[in-house]
């Protein structure tokens, strides 16, 4: 028997405005974003914000619907106007935040399962790290190196290869 673990390097930052200019501006991208969301169900909307290779910034927002699965994250609709929209150009960096029904969130927003798990095939994808900006409307943000580190021992499509 062997026995590991899982080290996740974490930065955390007092506020906003202890970030580096390039992570406020995507985080303020994301707050922005959350004004479009569609969430009349939860009340509770999500905003995401990328940046990729070639420098464009892009946001999402969740998008609800009343028959509830249907719905998207902000992430996911946001991974897929990059995706769409700029078709090979890698994200560098995410920014996700909310603001919840009473109009605060001061705990920072962590993408769900099924976010990771499409967050981790970008990575996959593409060949390199997202890193993760995570925020809420005020107190500490969260910054990972990538993505994947949410996701240990992911199912990815090296799993679908025959042996
Ligand atoms: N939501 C996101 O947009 N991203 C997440 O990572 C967590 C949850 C949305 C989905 C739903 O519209 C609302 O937040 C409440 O779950």
């Amino acid at each position: 028997m062997k026995q590991t673990s899982l080290n996740i390097p974490v930065q955390i930052f007092p506020d906003f405005k202890s970030l580096e200019p390039a992570d406020a501006i995507l985080l303020e991208a994301a707050r922005q974003a959350t004004e479009n969301a569609y969430a009349p169900y939860s009340k509770f909307r999500v905003g995401a914000a990328v940046r990729l290779t070639n420098g464009q910034i892009l946001t999402g927002s969740n998008q609800e619907n009343a028959s509830f699965p249907a719905g998207l994250c902000a992430e996911r609709v946001t991974l897929s106007a990059a995706s769409a929209t700029f078709p090979g150009i890698a994200i560098t960096d995410l920014a996700l935040t909310y603001i919840n029904e009473s109009g605060t969130g001061n705990r920072p927003i962590s993408p769900c399962g099924i976010c990771r798990q499409t967050l981790a095939e970008y990575e996959q994808r593409f060949g390199r790290s997202m890193r993760l900006i995570l925020g809420g409307i005020s107190g500490e943000i969260f910054i990972l190196n990538r993505a994947t580190d949410l996701l240990p021992f992911a199912f990815s499509s090296q799993e679908l290869k025959p042996d």
